[in-house]
């Protein structure tokens, strides 16, 4: 049998620059954010206490990255003397309580595990005893601070370590995705923090070029690129979300399709197939993670009655045929009140918009409803991922795809 596999990869020389953990040896742009860093730092340098430092703004936009970076500059810098610097990294994403980074730190300085049994003041002990033994300057890195509680204990004793530390000078550097995330610390963390704040802003265009061209430079061959992808990449991801990851996903996708395709080189097409894509994911993603059984019948009963009658749907069809979905779901229908509660729920996730009607004085008002994402997609999706749902639908799902493609085919969704 004829392998299905191919042995000529033409177009990437590595992944690793896509890869989630990759810390780029050089940071593009943020200029203003590095030198508030290198400016906290240097206090270190200078031979006085270590600062605490907060870094924080929405997903993908380099905070762990730029915080790598200039901790290996501060590594450099102090190697040149006879200054110790250990820095110390806790992923609250796995550790979300105090007592799991506790339990954490207390394994890592002591080499040994601590168990559920011990105390919070045991296990402080430990830390502390672990952070003197240790000595000079100890740089604690707290990334994803948003996973533990705004007023967590942990924060405000670390605030304090300077009382319980003899020989060690301890600063933290907290990184939260959330550009509000000072805001919800209580005072009296704040006052004893006293931190540089580092607020990371979305990327424009033209960062994402920077970044972007960056990348594509380390990941793809020389010259297999197309000068317009880069610049294309980035303008969609300006408009999306400014975020690098979401950029870089981009690339990776438009460069794994034109690798399946057997093409010489990464375009355009293949950067606007990879969003297709991109979107579609996400939209299937949010269909069958966010949206319980009761608001998936809800938009497929829109779904259904705007590609059968071309046309947005009024309320009361809307729940007409809701009715009849659930009795084939083997489910209650739920109030029409309730309804109403559902469909704003789908309509703040963008799967459905909503047009309201006055017909004046006597004539009353009314709503209609069409769907704002791709039928064919939830219609696939639905086929590969819920035999259930696809019974509910099964009288008419062929005519509805039909409908569906070639709408999508006209640019139009409904
Ligand atoms: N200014 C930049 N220069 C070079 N690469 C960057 C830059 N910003 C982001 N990147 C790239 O984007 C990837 C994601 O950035 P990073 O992990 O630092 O984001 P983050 O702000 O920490 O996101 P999250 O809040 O989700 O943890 C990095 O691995 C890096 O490759
Ligand atoms: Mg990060």
């Amino acid at each position: 049998m004829k392998s299905p596999f191919t042995q000529n990869n033409s177009l990437f020389k590595t992944k690793k620059p896509f890869n989630d953990t990759f810390v780029p040896p050089d940071i593009c742009g943020r200029e203003q954010e590095l030198q508030k860093y290198i400016n906290a730092l240097q206090d270190i340098v200078d031979g006085f206490a270590p600062p605490n430092i907060l870094v924080y703004g929405e997903t993908g936009l380099g905070k762990t990255a730029t915080t790598k970076h200039v901790l290996n500059l501060l590594r450099d810098e102090l190697s040149e003397t006879n200054r110790t610097l250990t820095v110390l990294e806790v992923n609250c994403n796995k550790h979300d309580s105090t007592y799991s980074t506790l339990r954490h730190l207390a394994d890592r300085l002591n080499e040994k595990s601590y168990t559920q049994g011990h105390s919070r003041s045991e296990l402080w002990d430990v830390v502390y005893d672990g952070l003197d033994a240790l000595g000079d300057t100890i740089l604690l890195v707290l990334d994803g601070l948003e996973h533990l509680d705004p007023d967590t204990d942990l924060l405000y004793e670390l605030s304090r370590a300077s009382t319980e530390l003899e020989n060690a000078h301890l600063g933290i550097i907290g990184i939260a995705t959330d550009s509000r995330y000072p805001d919800q610390l209580s005072l009296r963390i704040r006052q004893n923090l006293n931190a540089t704040n580092i607020h990371f802003n979305l990327y424009d265009a033209s960062d994402l070029i920077a970044i972007l061209d960056y990348h594509c430079n380390l990941a793809f061959k020389d010259g297999v690129v197309n000068d317009d992808v880069v610049p294309l990449a980035a303008a969609l991801t300006a408009q999306a979300t400014g975020d690098a990851r979401t950029g870089l996903t981009l690339l990776e996708t438009a460069g794994d399709l034109a690798q399946t395709k057997g093409a010489d080189t990464v375009t355009r097409s293949h950067v606007e197939h990879a969003r297709t894509e991109a979107e579609s994911r996400t939209v299937e993603n949010i269909f069958f993670t966010d949206l319980t059984t009761q608001h998936r019948l809800l938009f497929l009963s829109v779904m259904r009655l705007n590609l059968l009658t071309d046309d947005a749907a009024a309320f009361d069809d809307v729940e007409n045929q809701y009715e009849q979905y659930c009795t084939r779901a083997d489910t209650d229908p739920l109030s029409a009140r309730r309804l109403r509660d559902l469909l704003k729920v789908i309509l703040e996730k963008g799967f459905i918009d909503r047009d309201e009607y006055n017909a004046g004085p006597g004539g009353g008002r009314w709503n209609t409803y069409s769907v704002m994402v791709s039928p064919s997609t939830i219609l696939d999706a639905i086929e590969r991922r819920d035999a259930h749902l696809e019974q509910v639908i099964a009288a008419d799902k062929r005519k509805l795809k039909r409908t569906a493609k070639r709408n999508e085919q006209d640019q139009r969704f409904v």
